[in-house]
């Protein structure tokens, strides 16, 4: 990142405004390398200069992504009237205007989400033509049965006459599955059950292209992750591949029935 002004760094960083910022920087709560700031035209480059308010150090990558392990009634949105937003999930040294979540999961859907300030990157990740494939566990009311496979691999149409895309899937438990959508149609993997005459009680997506979200990470936390974690992800691994992953590193939550 080249240089910038401090004042404008930081309203853009974090939850204050331009105003508050000259407050604070007039009160000395800005320093650069441990040296008090105090004028608002100063220019820094956070790429080489660490940055603090208030003692916390504040990110100067140039773009940002933060993998969220979403909790149930959050929404994916960068604002809304009724609900919480994914974007509350973020720590203030983290925190960006431009940050928005890449893709969307259900208020009711639980883990993986991406936040970036990378809008190319999110094109990319959404856009039909390069969909990276995004993996979930699904725990579903009854008993998986064998012929979704290739109903799901044929490429379902849904009751309202959506045709989906071919999907993956594969059985992992008696009642949950792995499932690897190409898109990301409106409540898809619950409108393909449905349709398939069973119900989604749970959808934890555990994977975006080869980005495992890591199963330690507690649900509500935010990871910081780098440009080339995003490049490797875009290299999806193999379906098998990525199921031996998933089943390796959420055994527990197989075991625990999906909790
Ligand atoms: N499909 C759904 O039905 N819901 C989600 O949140 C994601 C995929």
């Amino acid at each position: 990142m080249s240089e910038i002004r401090i004042d404008k760094f930081l309203a853009d960083r974090t939850k204050y405004s331009r105003n508050e910022i000259k407050t604070m920087l007039k009160k000395g709560a800005v320093r650069m390398n441990n040296e008090i700031l105090s004028d608002p035209k100063q220019k820094i480059n956070p790429d080489v200069q660490e940055i603090t308010l208030n003692g916390k150090k504040i990110h100067g990558g140039l773009e940002i992504y933060l993998l969220v392990n979403k909790p149930e009634n959050y929404i994916c949105a960068t604002e809304d009237r009724q609900h919480k937003t994914v974007l509350e999930l973020v720590p203030e040294a983290l925190r960006h205007k431009d940050l928005f979540p890449a893709g969307r999961l259900d208020i009711d859907s639980t883990g993986l989400v991406l936040l970036t300030t990378d809008g190319a990157l999110a094109h990319n990740m959404l856009s039909p033509k390069h969909h990276v494939p995004k993996y979930y566990l699904v725990t579903l009311s009854r008993k998986f049965q064998e012929s979704y496979v290739q109903s799901l691999a044929d490429g379902m149409t849904l009751a309202d006459g959506t045709v989906c895309l071919p999907v993956q899937t594969k059985p992992l438990t008696e009642k949950i599955c792995l499932v690897c959508l190409h898109e990301g149609k409106y409540h898809q993997i619950k409108r393909m059950f449905a349709a398939l005459g069973n119900h989604v009680e749970h959808l934890h997506r555990v994977a975006v292209g080869s980005l495992l979200l890591p199963p330690d990470l507690p649900s509500g936390d935010c990871l910081e992750i780098f440009n080339k974690d995003i490049l490797q992800m875009l290299k999806a691994d193999s379906f098998p591949e990525m199921c031996e992953q998933i089943v390796y590193a959420f055994s527990s939550y197989l075991i625990n029935d999906g909790h």
